[in-house]
């Protein structure tokens, strides 16, 4: 039988009495448990909604360490302002809203929550894709306003799945995910990414020029980091390659649509609909979006599962810790 009494002791004596870490947002419990847990004071933001510049400044004022959200942006400012930050901690995979380098610069280390959001984010990219094709919320819409008065044979065709192509942009862990799911259906795979992915190789799979993909597919799927390379990646051009019967699905992050461009292309029945669970100026959304029936619109809500979310808490608290005690972490990016 271990003793965790011995265990939690030298836990102590590794983290200076005093270390305080500041949480922008309610996250799920275990992840604050586990930093109390850990020795560390914890101060959080008890408001579900996200800070403004002046109220993460003053949060973050004096303390230690930061747990973070993809909602706060954390600029090289903001960088110059909190500089006796140990370490700052994302509960995200993206990180795209931190200015690592300038971090860097100033030595703090900044971690991620990658792996533990792949299912879960795969699956809700499959919901989207399921829900745009099959037309489910504009059916739904339908039902419930009482227009629903007999089956019909014209009544809301949408695409077929199998036999078609998936066109997957971004072959990391979560597209390979995405990809592992399309066999169930039926579906042939290209996609696009630096190197060689053998787990989509082994599906058949093939690795092919952006051009050729947007040619191809009948499902593109976004799944690649926001940087500078993939900012606005789809736009005006991309979106007149793709056939007039393909569908754009993206659980990645806004910018990496012209969401002016994908409106366009959306009213004029240049492609087919589009799923979206991420945009362009996020929570603001494209007035013409909201009035197009070809357009699902999600809330940014790819990883939001209990498990998964928790998973997500926990492991940006280990982060933290290891950063607390002058550790190397597990997910640095910087
Ligand atoms: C991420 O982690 O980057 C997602 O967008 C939110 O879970």
């Amino acid at each position: 039988m271990p003793n965790y009494n011995y265990t939690w002791q030298i836990i102590y004596l590794e983290i200076p009495m005093k270390t305080t870490i500041f949480i922008s947002q309610p996250i799920p419990r275990a992840g604050i448990e586990m930093l109390e847990e850990a020795g560390l004071n914890v101060e959080i933001n008890p408001e579900d909604r996200v800070l403004t510049k002046e109220e993460l400044l003053d949060g973050c004022r004096g303390k230690d360490g930061l747990l973070c959200l993809l909602t706060d942006t954390i600029d090289r400012e903001f960088i110059d302002q909190m500089s006796q930050l140990k370490g700052i901690a994302i509960m995200a995979v993206g990180y795209n809203n931190i200015d690592v380098v300038a971090a860097a610069e100033k030595g703090i280390p900044v971690t991620n929550t990658p792996g533990v959001l792949t299912n879960a984010t795969a699956d809700l990219a499959w919901a989207l894709l399921m829900a745009t094709a099959r037309r489910l919320p504009e059916a739904e819409r339908y039902l419930r306003s009482g227009e629903f008065k007999n089956w019909g044979p014209l009544l809301f065709l949408g695409g077929d799945l199998s036999g078609s192509t998936l066109g997957i942009i971004g072959a990391g862990r979560i597209g390979t995910a995405v990809g592992l799911r399309s066999t169930g259906f039926g579906m042939k795979i290209v996609y696009t990414d630096p190197a060689e992915n053998p787990i989509l190789d082994e599906l058949g799979g093939r690795r092919i020029e952006l051009n050729s993909l947007l040619q191809e597919a009948d499902y593109i799927t976004l799944h690649v980091p926001l940087t500078g390379d993939t900012k606005r990646l789809i736009g005006r051009r991309e979106l007149k390659l793709m056939k007039d019967t393909a569908y754009l699905i993206n659980t990645s992050r806004g910018p990496v649509v012209d969401e002016e461009a994908l409106v366009e292309a959306l009213q004029s029945g240049t492609i087919a609909g589009a799923g979206l669970d991420v945009f362009e100026k996020e929570p603001h959304i494209h007035p013409a979006l909201l009035s197009l029936p070809n357009a699902v619109l999600l809330p940014h809500i790819g990883s939001a599962t209990i498990e998964t979310r928790t998973k997500m808490a926990v492991m940006a608290a280990e982060n933290l810790v290891a950063m607390m005690r002058g550790e190397v972490p597990e997910n640095q990016v910087n």
